[in-house]
């Protein structure tokens, strides 16, 4: 088949936990399905949650438990036979909490999995990235060696985070971390690239919050805050569209949902960015 553009391997990530990493993947993953591209997601976390999160079913649950991430690292199984597909152009390679031994394992025994630990993932992919115009890979919250492959493996980098004193510091060191992978001796990962900070959970009736935003923006710093700013969802419920949303699958794209809405913001806001620059400026 003739692949007419080039994927784009993303790495949701921040060491600080709970700023919508997983929330993020889910949702951009399937904002980026809706707008017909074809997208893969993949949990890179010990806790599933984006697994559980994306409501597979009974068949599929049987086989994640013995295809899924910990098998592509441990056993060197094919990242192909992982796949789940979950709707037209949204597919799912799950985590499994076996991911916590692999972590353990890449962390204090790597040689035993592979001579170059921190690309197994890399590697693992490239025989199926051409099919995908996006892979999205959600990180735990930590810079270990299952983020660490992450952000060897992709082109680019989200950063999702709170508009908060104690969420900027994950920020920092999340930069400092990229600082070493693409400056490094030898470079891990030269080509990887800050997409964006994105300010999730974001309430514009908080000053503090508001004032931090502004902040940010103004930094003179070596990345970019997305113009798309993901509202808290305390803010829908002033709508009183979360009662309206009950019993409704995070995948059911037939309606655009409140949820759903910044980030498909965020997808045409992510497709701008990777336009090529000469047709950008067009
Ligand atoms: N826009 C939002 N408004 C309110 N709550 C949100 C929003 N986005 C995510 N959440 C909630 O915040 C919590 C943390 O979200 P999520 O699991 O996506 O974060 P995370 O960064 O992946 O966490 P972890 O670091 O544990 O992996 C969840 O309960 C989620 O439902
Ligand atoms: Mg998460």
């Amino acid at each position: 088949m003739k692949q007419s553009k080039k994927s784009h391997i993303v790495c949701i990530a921040n060491q600080k936990g709970g700023v919508a990493k997983t929330t993020t993947t889910a949702y951009l993953g399937a904002a980026l399905a809706r707008l017909n591209r074809r997208v893969l997601v993949i949990d890179s976390d010990p806790q599933c949650n984006l697994t559980y999160s994306l409501e597979i079913d009974e068949v599929q649950q049987e086989f994640a438990l013995e295809n899924n991430l910990a098998a592509i690292y441990e056993s060197g199984q094919d990242a192909e036979s992982c796949l789940i597909r979950l709707r037209d152009h949204l597919s799912l390679i799950a985590a499994s909490p076996d991911l916590v031994m692999t972590e353990v394992t890449l962390d204090s025994s790597p040689e035993t999995l592979s001579t170059e630990p921190e690309k197994i993932l890399r590697n693992a992919l490239s025989p199926i990235c051409a099919r995908y115009d996006y892979i999205l890979v959600d990180c735990p919250p930590n810079q270990g060696m299952l983020t660490l492959n992450a952000l060897v493996a992709a082109d680019w980098l989200i950063i999702p985070t709170l508009a908060s004193v104690i969420s900027l510091t994950g920020l920092e060191r999340m930069l400092e971390q990229v600082h070493e992978i693409v400056h490094g001796e030898p470079p891990l990962n030269a080509n990887l690239k800050i997409m964006g900070v994105l300010l999730t959970k974001f309430r514009k009736d908080r000053t503090v919050e508001v004032d931090l935003e502004t902040r940010l923006r103004s930094c003179p710093e070596e990345f970019c805050v997305f113009k798309t700013v993901i509202p808290d969802r305390s803010q829908f419920e002033l709508l009183g569209e979360l009662k309206a949303q009950t019993g409704r699958s995070l995948l059911d794209l037939s309606m655009v949902s409140y949820s759903l809405l910044p980030y498909l913001t965020l997808a045409m806001e992510v497709e701008k960015i990777l336009l090529p620059k000469s047709v950008r400026s067009v």
